[in-house]
């Protein structure tokens, strides 16, 4: 294997991925685990963890799996000493579980929504998104840093989104501050962590099939209603995340942190009818 291949390599270093039952977060620890690290896999969806789980362990993968709820501060910490009491020590987190933005104050055929206006916000979904889009990320980043700071190295992703970059009127207003929020912690964390050699970094992707949503990226109206934002023109298979956490999570991006990687088919640039 070439040096730089080598360098790619994840082989025995312990990672926690949050909301790892499904889509972005499943694929991110399938990626680690089939490269041979040990992944403790971390989700409030027990049925779909267990799956995920027991599939990657019939794969051969050191794999463990808690059910945890990312918002719940004291069962996410905890979450994290028992899995690295397991796996000894964490040297990776994909801080990733996150939900649906919900109603836009535009539809996707572009009439207004006043479900998805400031006056019509359902309050406890702006809390419920603000609690696990954003403030599980501190939860998450602080627990790492407790873990990966006596061990003097790590590398630490989160997933934001393209939407902590531009605004998106047929996503819902909570996601935008929520992700911004997030994607500002990662560079605030890569720059206190740095000394410590932690590196910090976000994965901001643009419409990716998963179950967010309902999976409502299935469905061809949505699907088209995202694609046509897309100078690519389509939406992304979750397969397509994973070298991009590989190189993340390793030492091939040694010299990386407090960068967001955006990964969108374009849409950041613009509509391109
Ligand atoms: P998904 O719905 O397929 O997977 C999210 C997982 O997080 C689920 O297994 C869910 O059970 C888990 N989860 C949700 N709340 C949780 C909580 N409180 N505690 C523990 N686990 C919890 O969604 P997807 O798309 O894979 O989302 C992953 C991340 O990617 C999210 O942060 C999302 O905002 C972000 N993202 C997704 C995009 C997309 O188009 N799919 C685009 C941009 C960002």
């Amino acid at each position: 294997m070439s040096a730089t291949l080598q360098r790619f390599d994840v082989r025995g270093l312990a990672c926690v991925v949050t909301g790892a039952a499904s889509g972005i977060g499943l694929a991110y620890a399938e990626v680690m685990a089939e490269h041979g690290a040990r992944v403790s896999l971390f989700d409030l969806n027990a049925t779909g963890l267990q799956a995920a789980g027991q599939r990657l362990r019939a794969q051969g993968a050191d794999v463990r799996t808690a059910v945890v709820d990312v918002t719940d501060r004291a069962a996410l910490q905890a979450a994290f000493e028992r899995s690295a009491s397991a796996h000894g020590g964490l040297d990776v987190l994909f801080a990733n579980a996150g939900i649906d933005a919900g109603p836009g104050f535009l539809t996707p055929g572009n009439e207004r929504n006043p479900a998805g206006s400031l006056e019509g916000l359902d309050e406890a979904h702006w809390d419920a998104v603000i609690a696990t889009n954003l403030t599980s990320v501190f939860t998450s980043l602080r627990a790492a840093a407790r873990l990966m700071k006596p061990k003097g190295s790590g590398s630490i992703i989160v997933t934001t989104s393209n939407a902590a970059i531009i605004n998106e009127a047929i996503v819902g207003t909570p996601y935008m501050p929520a992700k911004a929020g997030a994607a500002s912690l990662v560079r605030q964390a890569a720059m206190e962590l740095a000394r410590y050699g932690i590196r910090v970094n976000a994965i901001a992707p643009g419409p990716f099939v998963t179950n967010i949503a309902g999976g409502r990226l299935r469905n061809p109206a949505d699907r088209e209603a995202f694609q046509v934002r897309v100078p690519m023109h389509r939406v992304a298979d979750t397969e397509e995340i994973k070298p991009l956490a590989l190189f993340l999570a390793s030492q091939a991006s040694s010299f990386v942190t407090g960068a967001q990687l955006v990964i969108d088919g374009g849409q950041m640039l613009g509509r391109v009818d």
